[in-house]
């Protein structure tokens, strides 16, 4: 009763209101939040910091900033659901919000995908080594069946193209990556498209700080090369995975282009199918299939594994 009503009391101002609004399209930060609403800085601070402990909002620092975004457990996620239906989307100050976040989405949109040209070069040189995506993405949605679940971490995101691909089965979806320009790219382009159920954070492949058994499906889509530690990495993957859940590893068959350590940064050069099935074994994973898709130099297989126990 106590939780419930500090959240309703939470709730219950026009700014605070306006931010459960702003957050319900996509996790923001305070200087984003501050220029949106055009109040300083404290006061929308203050505002945050209750709203948090509320159990309404939830906070994460990234290098320098800070988001915030709606909490998705507790009471404060339920009453979240309650209350940004009942929003009345055609006030005067939410339309003005809504107009401000499209601009600020924009403007994120394009510097990152400044980046992402800059970088893009290289990523192509690859990509012309091996099937297209195209026919990687399809076998990865026939292996999993098309089938609706509840949680999916995308280990890597990149650009956060595991995320679009799984968005529509997937109730919640979160991207990891350790480069904040990645993150950068994939915030854009899920902003764009309006992916309002993936979110994508700050994370490492060998820490996840996710909730045991928590995650129905598990991807890493073109990362398990640059591991240090690949089996460290499927060791975290298996304890987060929840049972009957899978693990969907996609990378290169064993290789010879030393190129991509030298100039890609590649630890390994590819993976041979029975490596990656006794890795999954050895964390208590069974491995339910292996495709192999040719047409290029590089061989790209697909490993999927499933916790039954
Ligand atoms: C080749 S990209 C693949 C991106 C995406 N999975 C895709 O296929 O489009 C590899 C990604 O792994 C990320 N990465 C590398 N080491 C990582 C680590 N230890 N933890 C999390 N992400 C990592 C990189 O920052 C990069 O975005």
């Amino acid at each position: 009763m106590d939780q419930l009503l500090s959240a309703l009391r939470a709730a219950a101002e026009t700014t605070r209101l306006r931010i459960l609004a702003l957050l319900s399209k996509g996790e923001l930060t305070v200087g984003e939040l501050v220029s949106i609403l055009d109040q300083s800085q404290p006061r929308v601070s203050r505002h945050l910091k209750l709203m948090c402990d509320a159990g309404l909002l939830a906070r994460f620092q990234e290098g320098t900033q800070v988001f915030y975004r709606l909490e998705d457990e507790g009471v404060g996620a339920n009453l979240n659901a309650s209350l940004v239906p009942l929003l009345p989307e055609q006030d005067m100050n939410f339309l003005h919000d809504l107009r401000a976040l499209a601009g600020i989405r924009q403007d994120r949109f394009e510097k990152a995908q400044g980046y992402f040209r800059e970088n893009a070069q290289s990523w192509d040189e690859i990509r012309s080594l091996h099937v297209s995506e195209e026919q990687v993405e399809t076998a990865l949605l026939e292996m999993q069946g098309r089938q609706k679940f509840n949680r999916m971490l995308d280990i890597g995101t990149g650009t956060g193209r595991m995320l679009d691909l799984f968005a529509p089965y997937a109730s919640q979806a979160v991207g990891i990556d350790i480069s904040r320009e990645m993150l950068s790219v994939a915030r854009g382009n899920l902003a764009k498209k309006d992916l309002t159920n993936c979110q994508v954070r700050m994370g490492d492949m060998y820490k996840l700080g996710v909730e045991p058994e928590s995650q129905d499906l598990i991807l890493f889509h073109q990362v398990m090369h640059f591991a240090d530690d690949p089996s460290k990495a499927v060791a975290e993957a298996a304890k987060a995975l929840s049972v009957g859940g899978a693990l969907l590893i996609v990378d290169f068959a064993p290789h010879a282009e030393e190129f991509m350590r030298s100039e890609h940064a590649h630890r390994r050069l590819g993976f041979a199918e029975d490596e990656i099935i006794h890795l999954g074994a050895s964390h208590g994973l069974d491995c339910s299939a292996v495709k192999h898709l040719d047409g290029g130099k590089l061989r790209v297989t697909i490993w999927q594994f499933k916790k039954t126990a």
